[in-house]
C-alpha cells in the first residue's frame, strides 16, 4: 500500500514538472464514497457558473464540452494511476489529495481559459468521477432522498418522501454508467461483468447497492442504492411519522419484552427493517443477541451483539455460506435471541424448529402482501428446504411457533405503516387461526387524499398469560376500541 501511495505521489510530482514533495497532502476534505459530498465539493457546486452538469441534462453544447473536457482528464488520470487500486484505499484523504493534486496538473496541462473558480469545479468533478460516483453524488448529500434507482444511463429516479420522482440526471451513454458501477463495486472488492452480472453488496458507509447489467438487464445498467440513514429510526420517530400509534408502539414493546416470536411481514421497501431494527431495541442488554441478514442492515444499539451475514458463491459458483447454515450455527452459539433479518429460503425450516424448541423471541421479517400472505409464504420456503413433512405438520410448527404478525405496507400516499397487529391463537384442522388487535382504517378524503387512523380492535391477547409470566404487564387501556367505547 505504501509503495502505491508513493508511486501516486511520484506521479503526481512528476507530472508538476518537478521533485518537490507532496503538497498535495491533506489538501482535501474526506472523500465522498455514500456520504455527503465534502464541504469544498459542495462550494465549488454552488458556485459552479454556467459549468451546470450536475442537476440539469448534459444536452447542449457547452454542457457536452465540459463532459467530454471532464471525461478526457479522467481517462488521463486512469492512464496514470491505477485506479482499480486506488479505489480500495480512497478513503485515505491523503491519497485523495495526491489525486486532486494530480488532476490539478492535468486540467493546467489543457491550457483552458478557466476562472479558478471553474477550474476548482471541474476538479471536483474529475475527482468524483474517480473516487465518487459522478453524476449521481448531487443526490447524495441530499438526506430527504432514500433510495436512488438508475434505469440504464438516461433515466434516474430517487425515492423521496415514500414516493417516486425522475431527476434530470444523465450519464454520457451506458459505458460511462457500468464504470461508475463497476468502480463502486470494485471498492467492496467485487467484480461485474458479462459473466457475472449481478452484484448485491452493503457498502463501507452501510447503503446497500445492487447492480445487475446487461445481458440480464436488457436496457442498460441498472443500479438500485438504498440509502443509509446515519441516525436510524427510533420508535417515537415512527410515531411521529404515523407509522403505529402510541398504543401500537407500547404493545409491540411489551411483546418483544416477554420473548414473542415475531414475524414482520411487508413488500418490498414498506419499512420492514426499519421495524424489525425499533423493535430489536427493545432487547435487554442482558440477552444474547445474534442477527443473521444477507446483507446487513440492522443497527442493535446492545453491546452483546454478535453480527453474521450470509456469503454469496465466488466466480467459480463455490464458497455459499446460506442463511440456512448461519442459523444453525447460531443456534450453537448461545443465543439469547436470535434475528433473522429476512426470512428467503431454507433457513425458515430451521428457525421454525429453533423457536418451537425453546428458542423464543426470535424476530424476522418476510415479504409479503398481508399478514396471511405471510404465513403462506413461510409454508412456501420451509417446503424449499426438502423436508419431508406434510402440509399439515407445517403448519401446526407455524402456528406453534410465531405468536404475532406485523404487517408493514407503504400506502398510496407514500407512507409507510403497520396496517395490521395480528396475533396466532393456534391451528385448526390445518388452519392457521389469526385475530387482529391493531389494523390500520384507511379513509378516502375527497380528492383521492388518504386519511385514516390507527385503532385497538378492542380484543385482549389470547397470549395474555405468555406476558404475565415473564413479568410483564397489559394494561387493558392497549387494547380498547375508542369508537367503541365513544359509541
Ligand atoms: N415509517 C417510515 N416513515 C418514513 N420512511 C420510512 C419508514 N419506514 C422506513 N422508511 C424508509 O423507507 C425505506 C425502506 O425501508 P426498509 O425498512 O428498508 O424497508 P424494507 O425492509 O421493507 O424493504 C428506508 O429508506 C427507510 O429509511
Ligand atoms: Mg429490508
Amino acid at each position: 500500500m505504501t509503495d502505491l501511495r508513493s508511486i501516486i505521489k511520484s506521479r503526481a510530482s512528476e507530472l508538476q514538472g518537478q521533485g518537490s514533495q507532496n503538497n498535495a497532502t491533506g489538501s482535501s476534505s474526506a472523500s465522498s464514497s455514500l456520504s455527503a459530498t465534502s464541504p469544498a465539493a459542495k462550494e465549488a457546486n454552488e458556485k459552479r457558473p454556467g459549468l451546470g452538469l450536475s442537476l440539469r441534462p448534459a444536452q447542449n453544447k457547452v454542457q457536452m464540452e465540459h463532459h467530454d473536457l471532464k471525461m478526457r482528464i479522467h481517462e488521463r488520470l486512469v492512464d496514470s494511476i491505477d485506479v482499480s487500486v486506488l479505489m480500495k484505499l480512497s478513503q485515505d484523504s491523503e491519497l485523495e489529495g495526491a489525486v486532486r493534486e494530480t488532476i490539478r496538473v492535468l486540467v493546467d496541462e489543457e491550457r483552458l481559459p478557466l476562472s479558478a473558480v471553474e477550474r476548482d469545479t471541474l476538479t471536483e468533478e474529475v475527482l468524483y468521477e474517480t473516487l465518487g460516483l459522478g453524476p449521481l453524488e448531487p443526490l447524495l448529500s441530499d438526506a430527504s432522498i432514500n433510495d436512488i434507482l438508475v434505469n440504464g444511463s438516461q433515466s434516474v429516479w430517487i425515492d423521496q418522501d415514500g414516493k417516486l420522482v425522475e431527476t434530470p440526471i444523465r450519464f454520457k451513454d451506458d459505458k460511462h454508467l457500468l464504470h461508475i458501477i463497476s468502480r463502486i463495486v470494485a471498492r467492496i472488492g467485487r467484480r461485474i461483468d458479462e459473466a457475472s452480472p449481478i452484484v448485491d453488496a452493503r457498502l463501507p458507509d452501510g447503503s446497500r447497492v445492487n447492480a445487475i447489467i446487461p445481458p440480464l438487464a436488457l436496457d442498460g445498467p441498472v443500479l438500485s442504492i438504498r440509502r443509509f440513514r446515519p441516525v436510524p429510526f427510533n420508535v417515537d420517530d415512527l410515531i411521529e411519522k404515523g407509522a403505529l400509534s402510541q398504543e401500537m408502539a407500547e404493545f409491540l414493546k411489551k411483546a418483544v419484552q416477554a420473548r414473542l416470536n415475531i414475524l414482520i411481514s411487508g413488500g418490498t421497501s414498506a419499512g420492514k427493517t426499519t421495524l424489525l431494527n425499533v423493535m430489536s431495541s427493545h432487547i435487554s442488554e442482558a440477552e444474547r443477541i445474534v442477527t443473521i441478514e444477507d446483507t446487513a442492515e440492522l443497527r442493535l444499539q446492545q453491546r452483546h451483539v454478535i453480527r453474521l451475514e450470509s456469503r454469496p458463491a465466488n466466480l467459480e459458483g463455490e464458497g455459499a455460506v446460506r442463511q440456512r447454515e448461519l442459523v444453525k450455527n447460531a443456534l450453537r452459539m448461545r443465543p439469547d435471541r436470535i434475528i433473522v433479518g429476512e426470512v428467503r429460503g431454507a433457513e425458515a425450516l430451521d428457525m421454525l424448529q429453533a423457536m418451537n424448541t425453546g428458542h423464543e423471541g426470535s424476530l424476522t421479517t418476510v415479504h409479503a402482501n398481508t399478514a396471511r400472505d405471510a404465513l403462506a409464504r413461510i409454508e412456501t420456503l420451509v417446503l424449499l428446504s426438502g423436508v419431508d413433512l406434510s402440509q399439515r405438520s407445517i403448519r401446526e410448527q407455524i402456528g406453534a411457533a410465531f405468536d404475532l404478525v406485523v404487517q408493514v405496507k407503504r400506502l398510496s400516499d407514500g407512507k409507510r405503516r403497520v396496517v395490521s397487529i395480528s396475533e396466532i391463537t393456534g391451528v385448526q384442522e390445518g388452519v392457521i387461526a389469526m385475530q387482529d388487535l391493531y389494523e390500520f382504517k384507511a379513509t378516502l378524503k375527497e380528492g383521492g387524499e388518504l386519511t385514516g387512523r390507527h385503532q385497538a380492535c378492542g380484543i385482549r391477547p389470547a397470549k395474555s398469560q405468555r406476558f404475565q409470566e415473564m413479568g410483564v404487564e397489559l394494561p387493558t387501556e392497549l387494547f380498547q376500541n375508542v369508537e367503541a367505547s365513544q359509541a
